[in-house]
């Protein structure tokens, strides 16, 4: 071999070079900074279950709002098995005001699957679950068994964008972002690479106002160096969020409300609710909401509650009465319901 053979640079070299001085800096921040969240461990293995529900729980929901639910659901269920065998109502009523309700009927279903076949041991058989898509797949592969995946949430997104400056706006861009958060994949600590990268977007690197300042990657970063870093990623503008009217109507028997099931499919499927108009784009006459009403009653109108949805903004009128509905429903209260349903079930109340 000749001299110094070992060192003749090879092509990607330098690639490598940067990518592994990007994953040091930023491991090392994490393990001073990364949060103290509940279903983390700081040393020992991932429990894959805990895993697996924070990262359900987790999706599109804040850290905070997660929070006081996991530890809710651990009490309750802690572990897959006495998941499965709940009722699957317990378990929509524990998810209430956490939304994205297909999440907690997806979670139950999954369970089942989980307690009778086992945990899958990596990210192609967590895509087999029902709620558990790319992201969440990848998520619970890094952090509960290892596998060098790549994680790429909004969080990363804005990280890739800042970092590498990238002027593909979004949602355009996902595809190149992801690319790039690919690169930096290595096999080293994978589960904490990636929630490395997620607090990195969460603490630092926020949408508003980051704090370049306490930032790993400050030297690093093109859109630092551009001078305007929280102009990435760039955006094009989204289309406006329609509106919608709806009659909810609240039966009141002394302290108790008229509550119904909504149906599996759709949106709050599956969830105790008030009985209400279908939701559509032009507000109702109370002539025409009355013809939904659960029964012959003198409604009254308490007020009205407006909720944002993903896809849409609610507003909801709600009409009382002392009245006495029949068919499928129970008298029950204002705790498992849903927020919308729960702001309706105590607007106009002294
Ligand atoms: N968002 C989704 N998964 C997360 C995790 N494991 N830690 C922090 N934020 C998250």
């Amino acid at each position: 071999m000749p001299a110094l053979a070992h060192k003749r640079p090879r092509p990607g070299d330098k690639a490598i070079a940067t990518r592994d001085k990007l994953r040091k800096s930023l491991l090392k921040w994490y393990d001073r900074n990364g949060r103290d969240l509940p279903w983390r461990l700081r040393s020992g293995k991932p429990d894959p279950y805990r895993v697996w529900l924070s990262e359900i729980m987790l999706q599109q929901t804040t850290v905070a709002a997660v929070g006081p639910y996991f530890a809710k659901f651990l009490a309750a269920w802690p572990d897959v098995e006495s998941l499965a065998a709940a009722p699957r109502d317990d378990v929509l009523e524990a998810w209430a005001g956490l939304g994205y309700y297909s999440r907690a009927r997806n979670l139950h279903a999954a369970a089942q699957a989980l307690a009778a076949g086992g945990f899958p041991p990596d990210e192609v058989g967590w895509r087999e679950l029902p709620g558990v898509g790319p992201y969440t797949a990848a998520a619970i592969a890094a952090i509960a068994y290892g596998e060098a995946t790549n994680v790429v949430d909004g969080n990363v997104e804005r990280v890739m964008a800042r970092l590498y400056a990238v002027e593909a706006p979004l949602p355009g861009a996902k595809a190149e972002l992801k690319a790039k958060a690919g690169a930096l994949i290595a096999d080293d600590r994978p589960g904490d690479w990636a929630q490395a990268l997620m607090d990195l977007g969460a603490t630092v690197c926020t949408p508003k106002s980051p704090k370049c300042k306490a930032c790993p990657w400050i030297d690093d970063c093109a859109a630092y160096a551009s001078g305007a870093p929280e102009t990435y990623p760039r955006k094009i503008a989204k289309a406006e969020r329609p509106e919608r009217f709806g009659v909810a109507f609240r039966a009141e028997r002394d302290s108790a409300i008229w509550l119904v099931r909504r149906p599996d499919k759709g949106l709050l499927g599956g969830m105790a609710a008030l009985p209400t108009t279908e939701w559509r784009s032009e507000a109702w006459t109370r002539a025409e909401a009355l013809k939904h009403a659960p029964a012959k009653a003198k409604w009254r109108e308490a007020g009205a509650v407006r909720h944002v949805f993903t896809h849409f903004a609610l507003t909801l009128e709600v009409y009382v009465a002392d009245a006495a509905p029949k068919g499928e429903g129970w008298w029950g209260d204002a705790r498992a319901l849903p927020t919308v349903f729960k702001k309706a079930a105590l607007v106009g109340r002294q």
